[in-house]
C-alpha cells in the first residue's frame, strides 16, 4: 500500500522522468532520483542561508516505490534541523501519472548541507 498522504513539505523541484533517465530494467534510475533529491535540498538550504552552499552529508536514503517513464516528480524539502553552519533537511519525493489523481510517496531521504564563504569555509546560518 503506497502512501497518499499530503506532504507538509515545500515544493522545491518538480519535473517529468523521461527515458534517457532509465536503469537497465527501464524504470528510473535511483541515481537522477538522488541528484534531483539533491538539488532540491540545495535550493531549500541556499533560500535558508542567502549564501553558497554544500551537500555535506546525506543519511537515510529510501527507494519505497518504483518511478516509470512519464511520472511528474516532485521533490519536497521539510526543514529538521538548523545548526551553527549546517541545516538538515528531509527531502520527500511524490509521484503523479496521468492516470492518477493522487500522489505517491516513491523516495526519502535526510540532506545536510553546509552553508558557506566565498572561500567554501563554513560560515553561520544566521549572520
Ligand atoms: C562541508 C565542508 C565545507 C565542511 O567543512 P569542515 O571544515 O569539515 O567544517 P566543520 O567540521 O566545521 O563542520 C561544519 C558543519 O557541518 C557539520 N558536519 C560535518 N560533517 C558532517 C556529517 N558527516 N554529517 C552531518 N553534519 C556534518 C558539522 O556538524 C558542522 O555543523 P554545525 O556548524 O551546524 O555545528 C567540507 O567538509 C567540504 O567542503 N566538503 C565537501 C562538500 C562537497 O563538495 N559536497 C558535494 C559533494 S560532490
Amino acid at each position: 500500500m503506497s502512501d497518499t498522504t499530503a506532504t507538509q513539505g515545500q515544493l522545491v523541484i518538480q519535473i517529468v522522468a523521461m527515458p534517457a533517465d532509465t536503469n537497465a530494467n527501464g524504470d528510473i534510475f535511483g541515481g537522477w532520483l538522488v541528484s534531483h533529491m539533491d538539488m532540491g535540498a540545495a535550493i531549500a538550504a541556499r533560500n535558508l542561508a542567502k549564501s553558497r552552499v554544500v551537500t555535506v552529508a546525506i543519511d537515510s536514503l529510501a527507494f519505497i516505490k518504483r518511478v516509470y517513464v512519464g511520472d511528474t516528480v516532485c521533490c519536497y524539502a521539510n526543514l529538521l534541523k538548523i545548526g551553527h553552519t549546517s541545516m538538515q533537511f528531509e527531502i520527500e519525493v511524490r509521484t503523479l501519472s496521468l492516470q492518477d489523481d493522487v500522489s505517491h510517496k516513491v523516495a526519502y531521504g535526510h540532506f545536510t548541507f553546509v552553508a558557506i564563504d566565498a572561500e567554501g569555509k563554513p560560515q553561520p546560518v544566521r549572520r
